[in-house]
């Protein structure tokens, strides 16, 4: 969750949705995101909504605290059964992440998941995750996630690397993340990720297949791997500037990107979507499906966005702005838009075409399908899949995804 919050127009105070939104949700699955706005420290790459102990003091006083935090989120999801009504799904999926959401007692995430059941039900077999910082569990607080129904964890391991974990300000040591994978698994985790970023200031490919090869030795059915994004207004960004430390060029992340896809695919990871890969259909984050195929979910916390039926809207982003309104029984919501069909179909495209499953030629304008014709002929997306009517990238489509998608939206 980026920390900017886009222009929209007002939320109404009671969060109510217009009718439209709601029209068909039978259909659609329905996904709950919890987000935990805490971390110990921040990193210097980090530009999520999460605030440290220190950040928060003195800014939105008791109500911005962790301690209340659980129920707070659970007042939110109270409100979501009032605004979405007599809707009768079960959710599919829920996604506690941050921040650091294992900052906070297990039992306070097992609240929040105990207020989305008794307030909508849990499909009964729906995917339960929760982010973790690799330096915050250990068998027990694992034993005790599980026990409150969560059954996939997703560790923040990033890199393997004592000198790149320095960069990224990580307090995880070597090895750690690795014997998490073990702890989850002896707890009775069926589905564990790790996160993994590429592209540090001072990596080499040497220090990235190391990182490659202890992700995929530690046993997760998914792997997670993102190119290094030097975020505006961060401290890393910051001490690039000052020449501090270098800045790693596109070629560098392409040639990482092939590595990882050489390992993963050697290991039996698939690519289902350009920066994630599973050992197994089974193994793919549903969760972050349901975003991709624009799919109902409901965002809980400060700064998080929901989507309902083509009305998409975001949260107040500080702690202690967002628990005031929820106090005060006001809608959290800072601003809302009401998608256009036509915002719908761009929408669409930026998210399918980096499924392996591709998005369909038919979506795309005339001008988007002729740069996909032309695409196709510089070999960026794959011949067959093509031939039956969907854009699907190839992996040098792949490396240039952010390009072609460009071109199609035209
Ligand atoms: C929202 S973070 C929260 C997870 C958890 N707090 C952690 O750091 O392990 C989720 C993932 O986003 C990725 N991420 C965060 N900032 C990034 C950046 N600037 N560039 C690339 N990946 C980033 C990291 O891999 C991280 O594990
Ligand atoms: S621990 Fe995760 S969420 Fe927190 S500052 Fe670091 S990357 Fe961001």
């Amino acid at each position: 969750m980026p920390s900017a919050l886009p222009d929209g127009e007002p939320m109404p105070e009671d969060g109510a949705l217009p009718g439209h939104a709601l029209a068909g949700a039978a259909g659609r699955p329905l996904g709950f995101y919890l987000h935990v706005p805490y971390c110990a420290t921040r990193c210097g790459y980090c530009d999520f909504n999460t605030y440290t102990a220190s950040e928060l003091r003195g800014s939105g006083g008791a109500l911005a605290s962790r301690d209340n935090y659980a129920d707070t989120v659970a007042a939110e999801i109270r409100l979501a059964r009032e605004v979405l009504g007599a809707d009768p799904r079960p959710v599919e999926t829920v996604f506690v992440g941050g921040g650091t959401p294992t900052l906070l007692p297990a039992a306070d995430l097992g609240r929040m998941l105990a207020a989305v059941r008794e307030e909508f039900g849990l499909a009964p077999d729906a995917e339960i995750t929760t982010e973790a910082n690799p330096e915050s569990v250990d068998p027990r607080y694992l034993a005790e996630l599980r026990e409150a129904g969560f059954n996939r964890i997703s560790f923040g391991m990033q890199s393997a690397r004592q000198h790149v974990l320095k960069i990224l300000d990580r307090t995880h040591t070597p090895g750690r993340p690795e014997a998490c994978v073990a702890e989850a698994r002896a707890a009775g985790f069926d589905h564990v990720n790790l996160d993994l970023i590429y592209g540090t200031p001072g990596e080499t490919d040497d220090d990235w297949r190391a990182s490659l090869d202890a992700a995929i030795g530690a046993g997760p059915d998914h792997v997670s791997a993102y190119a290094l994004i030097v975020e505006e207004g961060t401290q890393l960004a910051r001490r690039i500037r000052r020449g501090e430390v270098p800045m790693t060029d596109d070629d560098v992340h392409a040639d990482r990107y092939l590595i990882a896809e050489e390992r993963f695919t050697a290991a039996g990871f698939h690519w289902y979507e350009v920066s994630n890969w599973a050992t197994s259909a089974a193994g793919r984050c549903r969760h972050n499906e349901l975003y991709w195929t624009g799919a109902d979910w409901w965002g809980a916390g400060p700064g998080a966005h929901s989507h309902v039926g083509g009305v998409r809207w975001w949260n107040a982003k500080h702690p202690g702005a967002y628990a005031q309104a929820l106090a005060e029984g006001r809608s959290p919501g800072a601003g809302r838009e009401i998608l256009a069909d036509e915002d719908r179909r761009v929408e669409r495209i930026l998210l399918e075409l980096r499924l392996a499953d591709g998005c369909p030629l038919d979506l795309l304008a005339p001008a988007g399908a002729r740069a996909a014709a032309r695409a196709l002929a510089d070999g960026l997306l794959e011949p067959g899949p093509y031939d039956r009517g969907r854009a699907v990238l190839t992996l040098r489509g792949r490396l240039l995804a952010d390009a072609v998608v460009r071109d199609l939206v035209d």
